[in-house]
């Protein structure tokens, strides 16, 4: 059987942003009470001309340019978001045309966790020989759907972008792969309008039900509870132990929640990746944008191990453990 290793990476972050101080103007807060409770300094926002699919775009080609690969080498294109474009066409055929490509293009739906569910898509149709080369794309313009006069929500979420190319190896790169639903904690996170249950009208607009509603506590305890849970999963399907893991990579949701999980497991801080405090939650796109953090960096070699670990709505939970196989540029 073949594996499915990482041959090119790329993310992208809109150039507005919006600082602590600038929601001090915006609704009742403090830089200090965000700062404290959940590390997050900035956090970037889509330009009002630019969808989804605009950041998942420019991602890609950054991907594809790090993998040294053109548009009709691709057999598949995935991309994780919870805020498409559009219902119909999906956020992945439209960058798809964007970029060029040729192969089929879907998406996958689950939230924060998107990512991950699009990264076992794409695995999946690797080890099983139906594609060779695969684009996931994780992408989310989360803050179309915030409420900026709810402090408890908006305070959180930014916008971004990111890509993996993988592709049939020899080498293990990705090693194991871990992935759960609840759906009957659908409640604690969800946009309620907008969808067939609840379709746009003036009424539930103006009542807001078109944003996102969040239980914040109870997320925060859900968090701590599975991320660790998935990712002691994933290595044990991977072989491997807490103690093999190089970089522990979580989906960036809230430094008090990286700090916990990190306890809980025995990673220590510095072996944790974390830069929430510049982008926020940007839900789909973080975990790619953090492992694209690292490479730039230089903080990425070959042989590292990786645990990418997401969480979301759903609810929904997912640890993938990488191999990390491409050279350094
Ligand atoms: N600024 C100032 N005060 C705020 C505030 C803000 N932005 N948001 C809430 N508060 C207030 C509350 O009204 C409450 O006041 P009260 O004690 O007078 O009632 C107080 O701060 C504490 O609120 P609480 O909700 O208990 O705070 P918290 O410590 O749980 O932090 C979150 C709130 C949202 C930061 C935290 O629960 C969290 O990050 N949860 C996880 C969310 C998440 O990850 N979502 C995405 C998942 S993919």
């Amino acid at each position: 059987m073949k594996h499915a290793a990482v041959i090119g990476i790329g993310s992208y972050l809109p150039e507005r942003r919006l600082t602590n101080q600038d929601l001090e103007g915006m609704v009742e807060t403090s830089d200090e009470w965000i700062t404290t409770r959940t590390g997050i300094r900035e956090r970037r926002l889509a330009e009002i001309d630019q969808a989804t699919s605009d950041l998942a775009t420019e991602a890609g080609r950054r991907a594809m340019a790090d993998a040294g690969i053109e548009a009709n080498d691709l057999d598949l294109l995935v991309v994780g978001t919870s805020s498409p474009d559009m219902i119909f066409p999906s956020t992945a055929c439209i960058t798809q045309a964007n970029l060029g490509l040729t192969c089929p293009a879907y998406d996958v739906m689950a939230a924060c966790t998107s990512f991950i569910f699009a990264l076992q898509n794409a695995t999946a149709a690797i080890e099983s020989g139906r594609a060779r080369t695969v684009m996931v794309i994780g992408a989310d313009a989360l803050t179309r759907h915030v409420d900026f006069s709810d402090r408890g929500t908006c305070i959180l979420f930014g916008d971004g972008a990111g890509a993996f190319i993988l592709q049939a190896s020899d080498e293990p790169g990705v090693l194991g792969i871990e992935l759960g639903s609840d759906g009957k904690g659908g409640d604690v996170l969800k946009i309620p309008a907008g969808g067939s249950a609840l379709p746009a009208t003036v009424e539930r607009v103006e009542a807001g039900l078109h944003y996102v509603q969040m239980a914040g506590n109870e997320v925060f305890k859900f968090a701590v509870r599975v991320i660790p849970k998935a990712t002691e999963a994933a290595l044990a399907a991977s072989g491997m132990a807490v103690s093999d893991l190089t970089w522990l990579v979580p989906h960036q949701a809230n430094q008090r929640i990286l700090n916990t999980v990190a306890e809980r497991l025995g990673v220590p801080d510095e072996r944790v990746v974390s830069n929430i405090e510049l982008t926020g939650n940007t839900s789909a796109a973080s975990i790619p944008l953090a492992v694209d953090d690292l490479y730039t960096n230089g903080s990425l070699h070959p042989g590292d191990v990786l645990a990418l670990v997401g969480f979301g709505a759903g609810l929904t939970w997912g640890a993938a453990v990488v191999r990390w196989t491409k050279e350094v540029q």
